[in-house]
């Protein structure tokens, strides 16, 4: 396809997306299946729903343009997704690969929130403004699925998978707060 336009480049960038998203909703299931903590399998689960709706939303959108969302794949989200597998194919203490997870899940966020952003304002210069208002609400999401991320490894999984190797003597005090 030829680039003729911000028109087309945004096309492009949307197509780029939707193989983004659908790359993701295969990946998803997976990373919850390895996760250990209920709260992260059920974060990753939620962030599945999310994210079909994240595809629907596209359709809808190439729909109104009479245009096709295929025909595009997104290399950095196959990157991405590729670190998660990294990740899932991995053996150790349970938390530490919960925190993990919880690392390549927060880059792809990262990623599409690039990817949304760089896309809403496309839409907002070629006054597509239903469209702009569509590519922040997803990207909303995007964030609000990063930072529940943050929030569920600081609550817990960060501090057992940094107690996973300790000898036990230094376990119990740590936990009845003694430094040494
Ligand atoms: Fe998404
Ligand atoms: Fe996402």
């Amino acid at each position: 396809m030829s680039m003729d336009s911000l028109k087309d480049l945004y096309i492009d960038e949307l197509k780029d997306l939707y193989n983004a998203e659908n790359q993701l909703v295969k990946a998803l299931p997976k990373m919850a299946r390895k996760a250990s903590a209920p709260e992260l399998q059920r974060a990753f689960q939620e962030h599945l729903t999310v994210t079909k709706t994240h595809v629907s939303r596209l359709e809808k959108m190439f729909q109104g343009m009479g245009e096709k969302p295929t025909g595009k794949t997104c290399k950095a989200m196959k990157g991405l997704v590729e670190e998660g597998k990294e990740v899932i194919e991995e053996d150790g203490d349970p938390s530490v690969l919960d925190a993990a997870l919880i690392g390549a899940a927060q880059r792809v966020e990262h990623y599409e929130m690039a990817g949304y952003g760089v896309a809403r304002t496309f839409a907002r210069q070629l006054g597509e403004n239903k469209a702009a208002d569509l590519l922040q609400m997803t990207l909303d999401e995007e964030g609000d699925a990063d930072k529940k991320l943050t929030g569920i490894a600081e609550g817990s999984i960060n501090q057992k998978a940094e107690d996973a190797r300790k000898p036990a003597a230094k376990r119990s005090a740590a936990k009845s707060g003694k430094r040494r």
